[in-house]
């Protein structure tokens, strides 16, 4: 089992020299956790893939201290990542950017072009100091399963990992993952929606173009069946639940906004009413649904208010692909 370690100066410091010796170590951020390693190291990349089964082409995400270090990273750092940075970083949005030539090949699929953020969890950002460099990171759970928001989550992901490090930072409060916008094109489009919507990037970059949905496209890893719990996940709208339910043979699993629409012996996890909350919750509650053990898991569909419910419906999307 891989090693769940307090956040201490001791383990920061030995982690950080994990990492620039060219190792992994597991490390909270506000969103999900991740799995770090040296962006300038190849080998060191190519782990990061090994373990997490992750397709050589998708790429990953460096995550930087301040702006200084996303220049070692990125070229063309103009005044849109200027201002998108002083109004956004540290937090949870991903700029894709050109690459400097020093970047590990291996770490972005050979691209020409890197994504780079500044997280703001205090334990990353300790790492990010004393390891004094960019550590790429995906999230840390096996490819296409749901991320971790929790230390345990990672344990659960990498159990054949005896020697994985995991810095434990309690829960991720954000519980998604960051908004990707992609500057590299001629309009900036948002690649994966996250808690900084488009109506906040507006502002700064103009008009914000929509993904493509071209599945392994221009960002891999939104591929249609990602985040997703072991378990049959369906989505089911409000009106319908109490139909499906009787049509379920066996106790099944729902997330639901209320328990009284969950008769027994169907089990509800309720979710909150806000859309923060619910992104905060979800992952959590579809790793619980799952080791129910039950054969389907069905979430009653929140309604779509815009905002951060976008990144939600994309990941609900995802999850019941
Ligand atoms: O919140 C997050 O972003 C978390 C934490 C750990 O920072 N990280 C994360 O990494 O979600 P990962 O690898 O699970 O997802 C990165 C996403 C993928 O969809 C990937 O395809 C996209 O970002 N991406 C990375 N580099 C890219 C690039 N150069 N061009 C287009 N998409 C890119
Ligand atoms: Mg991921």
């Amino acid at each position: 089992m891989p090693k769940i370690v307090k956040a201490d100066a001791a383990n920061i410091r030995k982690a950080a020299s994990i990492i620039r010796d060219g190792g992994v170590v597991a490390f909270p951020t506000e969103t999900v956790y991740g799995l770090g390693c040296d962006t300038f190291n190849e080998r060191a990349a190519l782990e990061v893939y090994r373990i997490k089964r992750r397709p050589s082409s998708n790429p990953l995400i460096a995550h930087v201290l301040d702006i200084p270090m996303a220049k070692r990273v990125v070229i063309g750092w103009d005044v849109r990542c200027q201002k998108l940075a002083e109004a956004f970083w540290p937090g949870p949005l991903t700029l894709v950017l050109p690459r400097r030539a020093e970047v590990a090949p291996s770490s972005i699929g050979g691209r020409s072009t890197v994504a780079v953020r500044s997280p703001s969890h205090q334990v990353a950002r300790q790492l990010l100091e004393a390891t004094g460099s960019p550590i790429s990171a995906p999230s840390a759970n096996r490819t296409g399963r749901i991320s971790p928001t929790k230390a345990e989550h990672v344990v659960e992901e990498f159990s054949d990992e005896p020697d994985l490090m995991v810095l434990e930072g309690g829960t991720s409060h954000v519980g998604l993952e960051s908004t990707v916008l992609d500057l590299s094109r001629a309009r900036p489009m948002v690649l994966r929606p996250g808690a900084i919507t488009k109506d906040m990037l507006s502002p700064i970059v103009g008009e914000v173009a929509d993904p493509l949905f071209a599945g392994q496209g221009s960002s891999p890893g939104t591929s249609s069946r990602h985040y997703a719990p072991r378990t049959r996940t369906e989505m089911v709208d409000t009106a319908n639940i109490e139909r499906r339910l009787q049509s379920c043979p066996d106790p099944v699993v729902v997330l639901a906004s209320r328990a009284e629409i969950v008769p027994p012996p169907h089990v509800a996890i309720v979710m909150p009413s806000e859309a923060k909350e619910y992104a905060a919750k979800l992952y959590e509650s579809l790793r619980q649904a799952d080791s129910l053990d039950r054969n389907l898991i069905l979430i009653e569909r929140p309604a779509n208010k815009g905002g951060v419910w976008e990144a939600v419906h994309d990941r609900l999307r995802r999850a019941s692909a």
